[in-house]
């Protein structure tokens, strides 16, 4: 059975690509109480190295438990996930599986390994052309052309910027299987209903419009009761 008091939830990535997973959490559960935090004065997290990114990470996930009181933390970055070592049962982090195929950052690839195709800068370009779908068409079919990703069966989108435009790698791959790696991360043990929908977002260098950006993607497939 479903909670009824739902808890407050953190949910960390770099930049709008955790918007996907947020997404996922309130078709799920109805709605919830959120703290979106967005790393964006380190985005990209995938071209840097391992212990800046630890390190960041860490800090930012403490922030969100100390000074706003998450119940739970969703990294909802798999490149942050990659290299985050932790027990704590209020973390939920994304997983790497040995036998699928993902696409993902740099740094993803250096922690996971041969099984994760790295698509280089595509992260930050979605970042910044999030509103013209034309041109990330055109981009993103030319990284399925160059790497020949049409050849595989199954796919995992493991980067959740991918996420955000995976109806664009379903369009140019319609005999791969493309999943999103969210739906592996194990969302279900969020386990309450709510529908209700209490959100904040925070982001690490301020700016309006890039706030508004989130709120937007955010709001494109969530009914309007919750603004
Ligand atoms: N959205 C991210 C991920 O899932 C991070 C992209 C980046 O900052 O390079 O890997």
């Amino acid at each position: 059975m479903k909670k009824d008091k739902s808890p407050l939830i953190g949910i960390l990535d770099s930049g709008i690509g955790g918007v996907s997973v947020l997404k996922e959490i309130i078709k799920r559960n109805g709605g919830g109480n959120f703290i979106y935090l967005a790393d964006n004065a380190m985005m990209p997290y995938g071209n840097k190295t391992k212990e800046e990114i630890q390190q960041r990470v860490t800090s930012l996930i403490d922030m969100l438990k100390n000074k706003y009181k998450v119940d739970k933390v969703i990294v909802a970055c798999n490149t942050a996930s990659s290299l985050l070592e932790t027990d704590d049962n209020d973390i939920i982090k994304m997983q790497f599986n040995k036998e699928d195929t993902y696409i993902g950052t740099h740094l993803t690839k250096k922690q996971i390994g041969d099984n994760v195709i790295e698509l280089k800068s595509l992260a930050r370009i979605i970042e910044n052309n999030i509103n013209n779908k034309d041109k990330l068409d055109r981009i993103i079919k030319r990284y399925i052309d160059t790497l020949r990703l049409r050849e595989l069966d199954s796919l995992l989108l493991g980067c959740t910027h991918y996420e955000l435009v995976n109806d664009i790698f379903k369009k140019h791959m319609p005999n791969t299987n493309i999943i999103n790696n969210s739906e592996r991360m194990g969302l279900e043990l969020l386990d309450y209903r709510d529908n209700s929908l209490n959100l904040s977002v925070i982001l690490t260098k301020q700016s309006k419009s890039y706030q508004s950006l989130i709120f937007r993607l955010i709001k494109e497939e969530v009914d309007e009761r919750i603004f």
